[in-house]
């Protein structure tokens, strides 16, 4: 039996704290502990108003029987009509009802059991065997009932959830509509660790050791009087514990009663949570009866410190830095809303590799296993709570429920998200309306201490579009941070006005580009609208990809970025946006459906500039020639480069050069104009006269054949991982076709369905949710989703007069 070593604190502040050696193993018991099941399978739904469906004998006769996370939402058609307008999507919301009736063991009598909701847009009623147990207005939060009262145990049980998203407009963007997020069935036993009940903190961290502090909220529904131990032990990365502490608890007698200790550690040579290295530690509390394990919880840790200057910026860990983010919002493109692991993976790897090392989840609480990646991955995150307080942005929001509901939905996000190490800004707000009325003077001191009182080791914003005198939240004292909403030309004077103060860019730049669509010439920016009485229009609803279209209140990516790196007290900046998202198609309305702000198309392929980026944020090698070369003979065609790590660019057209350019001064790119003719264009990088890197784009000839790539070959075979495969058009010789918009079909078979597809462009109106693409400039993608079953997954693309592609993936 191992012998687990203590790490007792230094000193005995502690109050009740016995400590004991342990001596003996407790694995064995702990299948008595807490189990958190995934409760996503077998639900059943109805979409329109059932009316008494909470009924436990309703005949569900025609409901449809689904896996959760689900939106229904996505899965209908676009339209000028619907009430969330294109600013919400143009897709339907309506009301839903979800059903799932399921068994609880005879043998759980003594046991408590809840029911966990990461989130439901919106307006939910929830009924287990027809008792109500309550009902949230938002839509983005997490939330638990408890159903010990009313279960059947050794029987059947129905619980049924009602979804209100019918009044609309009620979001700036699109929504979702449904249960998108999962869904988990939790039993413990009477004496538990309570809902969201710990809360670790770290301390005095150096190269030689960290205090890690450790608060446990133990909820006793036993009314028993026994004698517990509680403990607590940090596991390192690799599964090894390197320190635990335990104590006998107290206090534990009266029913109901929330017991609260804490328990501090000193950890040696601590390995530190980076961007680069996020080293996560876990700590597992238990609670023991004697030999048994009744209570097993586990909550994240990573160790790091940061701080905001009003000077130097941001840094980590002692090391500045700037924070290099995006936000986002929460859908997944063509999937909609509703949440998929792999799939936010994946977005998180593509802005990895960009060289981002921030996400502000815009503008409201995230999925929690956004924050688990960010964890994992290496992400700062701004957390945020609101798009509006009690004035609205959308006619029917959040400032309907702001006045009832928003210290517990604060509270709650809080209390959830607060043990992530990747969490380091918490936002109260995105562009509150009321920035210049005195009613913020009373709101945001009043929501700043709501976060403060349950975690005040980070500091909070709000996003503001009015960062000047008249700005009442910011006169009122209540933000640690001051968060400028674009005004990048005024940053340079931001200590004149705010003497003192820290600085953090909430949200920049607004560019807006299609992907591989481009306007000449390209070095004239572009405002949207050019002219106030006259719409934005390009052939097709298209955007120029050369990042030189932006809204009057937006800046182009490079300009930004410019005066951004160019001031150390600038601590960092969260672009807007990292990937296009449905809805808001800002410069354009209906029939355009989805965004133009994206580094990242819909579909998760990069448009140019996310190359900028790279070039700039990451020390890898770039170099990246655009546009494509598939032009009318004799047209002049603006060729950019961006590229890094070199002295110099040099251009060739069919082998001639154009001549070697290099940046200066700010340049972030450099431009050749040519007189297009067919054949290649050549760009190599040279660094102290050797070659760094060489691109090479070529005129493509006709359309012959589709080519096919996945990000994965082999998947989980657990009914939820992806495979994202990419469909390109190609000439005979692998070169794209640049503005081929052939349509492709699919088919799939195996272990595994098309979940979606997607190309990317936001004026499409084909559902996401068919087995057929359009390709958009020679792209489009199929999001494959594995089935519970391993095997052999068969994808194949046809396309009319295109040879046809197929690939084999595994799911296991
Ligand atoms: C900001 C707002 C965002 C988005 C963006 C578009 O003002 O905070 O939610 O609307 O504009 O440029």
């Amino acid at each position: 039996m191992p012998l687990i070593k203590l790490a007792l604190p230094k000193t005995g502040k502690l109050l009740y704290l016995i400590f004991i050696a342990t001596f003996f193993s407790l694995q064995g018991f702990a299948q008595q502990a807490r189990q958190k099941l995934d409760f996503d399978k077998g639900w059943r739904f109805n979409l329109g108003d059932a009316g008494n469906a909470q009924n436990p004998a309703l005949n569900e006769a025609g409901w449809r029987t689904l896996n959760l996370p689900h939106d229904w939402s996505v899965e209908g058609k676009f339209s000028k009509d619907n009430p969330a307008t294109a600013e919400g999507g143009a897709l339907p919301g309506g009301i839903g009802w979800y059903r799932k009736t399921f068994t609880i063991p005879a043998d759980s009598k003594n046991k408590l059991v809840y029911i966990d909701f990461d989130g439901v847009y919106q307006k939910s009623d929830v009924w287990i065997n027809g008792h109500h147990l309550g009902f949230r207005p938002n839509g983005y939060i997490s939330f638990r009932y408890e159903l010990t009262p009313y279960l059947n145990f050794g029987g059947k049980n129905v619980i049924a959830v009602k979804v209100d998203n019918s009044v609309q407009p009620n979001s700036r963007w699109y929504s979702g509509s449904g249960i998108y997020r999962n869904v988990w069935l939790v039993t413990t036993n009477k004496i538990a660790i309570d809902h969201w009940g710990t809360y670790v903190t770290t301390s005095d961290i150096d190269e030689t050791s960290a205090k890690v502090n450790l608060k446990i909220s133990v909820k006793n529904k036993a009314g028993s009087n026994e004698p517990l131990v509680l403990k607590a032990s940090i596991y390192d990365a690799a599964g090894k514990v390197v320190s635990a502490v335990s104590t006998s608890a107290t206090n534990t007698n009266l029913q109901d009663t929330l017991f609260e200790t804490s328990f501090k550690f000193t950890l040696k040579s601590p390995q530190l949570w980076s961007v680069e290295r996020p080293y996560l530690y876990k700590v597992v509390t238990q609670i023991i009866n004697g030999r048994n394990v009744i209570d097993e919880y586990t909550t994240p840790l990573g160790i790091r410190y940061f701080n905001f200057d009003a000077d130097k910026g941001f840094s980590l860990n002692g090391k500045s830095m700037k924070i290099l983010g995006v936000c986002n919002h929460h859908d997944l493109g063509s999937l909609g809303a509703a949440i998929n692991t792999r799939a936010l993976e994946r977005q998180l790897q593509i802005l990895k590799a960009m060289g981002c090392n921030g996400i502000r989840t815009s503008h409201n609480p995230p999925a929690p296993e956004l924050l688990d990646l960010c964890d994992k991955m290496g992400f700062i995150v701004m957390d945020e709570a609101f798009d509006c307080w009690d004035w609205k942005k959308a006619k029917y929001d959040y400032h309907l429920f702001f006045k009832e509901w928003h210290k517990r939905d604060l509270e709650d996000q809080i209390l959830r998200d607060r043990n992530h190490p990747s969490v380091m800004i918490w936002s109260i707000g995105n562009e509150i309306p009321q920035q210049g009325d005195t009613s913020t003077l009373r709101i945001a001191p009043e929501l700043a201490a709501i976060v403060h009182n349950l975690d005040n080791t980070r500091p909070i914003t709000t996003a503001n579009n009015r960062p000047d005198s008249t700005n009442k939240i910011i006169k009122s004292g209540a933000i640690d941070l001051v968060g400028y909403n674009y005004h990048e030309f005024d940053y340079a004077k931001f200590h004149d006005r705010y003497p003192g103060k820290k600085f953090i860019a909430t949200e920049t730049t607004s560019g807006l580009e299609t992907r591989g669509y481009y306007d000449m010439p390209s070095d004239s920016i572009r405002i949207w609208p050019e002219r106030w009485d006259k719409p934005f229009t390009r052939p097709g609803n298209n955007v120029s990809a050369y990042d030189n279209v932006r809204p009057p209140w937006g800046s182009t990516h490079e300009a930004t970025w410019k005066v951004m790196k160019k001031y150390d007290f600038l601590s960092g900046m969260f672009v807007w946006t990292g990937f296009d998202y449905l809805g808001e198609p800002t410069p354009y309305s209906w029939p355009s459906r989805s965004s133009y702000f994206g580094i990242v198309d819909l579909a998760g392929f990069p448009k140019d500039v996310y190359y900028m980026y790279q070039s700039e944020w990451t020390d890898k090698p770039v170099l990246h020639i655009f546009p494509h070369w598939n032009w009318q003979a004799g047209k002049t065609v603006d060729v950019w480069a961006y590229y890094n790590n070199a002295d110099e660019v040099e251009l060739f057209l069919n082998d001639k050069s154009l001549g070697t350019k290099k940046k200066t001064g700010d340049d972030l790119h450099i431009m050749w104009r040519v007189k297009f003719e067919p054949g290649t264009l050549k760009a190599i990088s040279r660094k102290d006269g050797k070659v760094v890197l060489t691109r090479e784009i070529h005129t493509a000839g006709p359309a012959a054949k589709i080519v096919l790539v996945a990000d994965r070959n082999l998947i989980n075979a657990d009914g939820k991982d992806l495979s994202f495969i990419t469909v390109k058009i190609m000439d005979k010789d692998g070169n794209i076709l640049p503005d081929a918009n052939n349509l492709v079909n699919f088919k799939i078979n195996g272990e595994a369905f098309i979940a979606s597809v997607d190309n990317g462009d936001p004026v499409s109106h084909d559902s996401f949710k068919v087995n057929y693409r359009k390709a958009f400039h020679g792209l489009a993608l199929a999001i494959v989703q594995a089935k519970d079953k391993a095997g052999n997954i068969k994808f194949t693309a046809t396309s009319k007069g295109l040879q046809s592609a197929s690939m084999v993936i595994k799911s296991k």
